[in-house]
């Protein structure tokens, strides 16, 4: 392997984080049931981590997304990969992503599932790039904000390997 990985949040920092919000996000819902929606894959590891560390009843569901043609040319438009196995109709809703770049994607994914009438609809995201905005997107729960940097781990792939690293890194090529 070429490239090394310097790490920029450990292990530790991650899941003192994710439990801050699994605290914040359990009051915020008190007295409500949450129905959580992880984009696969990347996701998927901060999905089960921050939901096995929330007090109120959860139920999940995965949905899978791709860009239409070439991303650097990217229109904000995606293809569903795989969609919701259930309806959403009436649920609050807290949608589940590993990071927020261009906001390309999540845009397009919170006006598609508004659409379905959710009771409610937030979105979660590991991490944030707040200076690669495209598109404007309202985050509703942050882990972190970290500087303009290709990162790895957490559910984050560089050629689809590093998701498993139990810390966020910088790939160095
Ligand atoms: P957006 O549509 O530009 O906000 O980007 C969405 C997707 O790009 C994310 O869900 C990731 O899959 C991928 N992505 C963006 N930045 C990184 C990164 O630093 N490392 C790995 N994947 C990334
Ligand atoms: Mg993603």
């Amino acid at each position: 392997m070429a490239e090394t990985i310097k790490v920029l949040i450990s292990e530790e920092e991650i899941d003192k984080r994710i439990k801050e919000l699994a605290a914040e996000i359990s009051k915020a819902y008190e007295g409500k049931s949450l129905h959580m929606i992880c984009v696969l894959k990347g996701g998927v590891f901060f999905m089960t981590e921050l939901s096995k560390h929330m007090t109120i009843p959860v139920s999940i569901d995965f949905m899978s997304v791709s860009s239409y043609g070439d991303a650097t040319v990217s229109s904000g438009r995606v293809k569903i990969v795989k969609d919701l196995d259930e309806s959403i109709e009436g649920k609050d809703v807290l949608i589940v992503e590993d990071i927020i770049d261009s906001g390309r994607t999540l845009s397009y994914l919170l006006a598609m599932l508004k659409n379905r009438m959710p009771a409610s609809l937030k979105l979660c995201t590991l991490l944030d790039k707040p200076d690669r905005r495209e598109m404007e997107v309202d985050v509703d729960y942050t882990g972190f904000k970290i500087p303009d940097a290709f990162v790895v781990g957490y559910g984050l792939d560089y050629k689809q390997i590093y998701r498993n690293l139990p810390y966020i890194g910088v790939v160095e090529l």
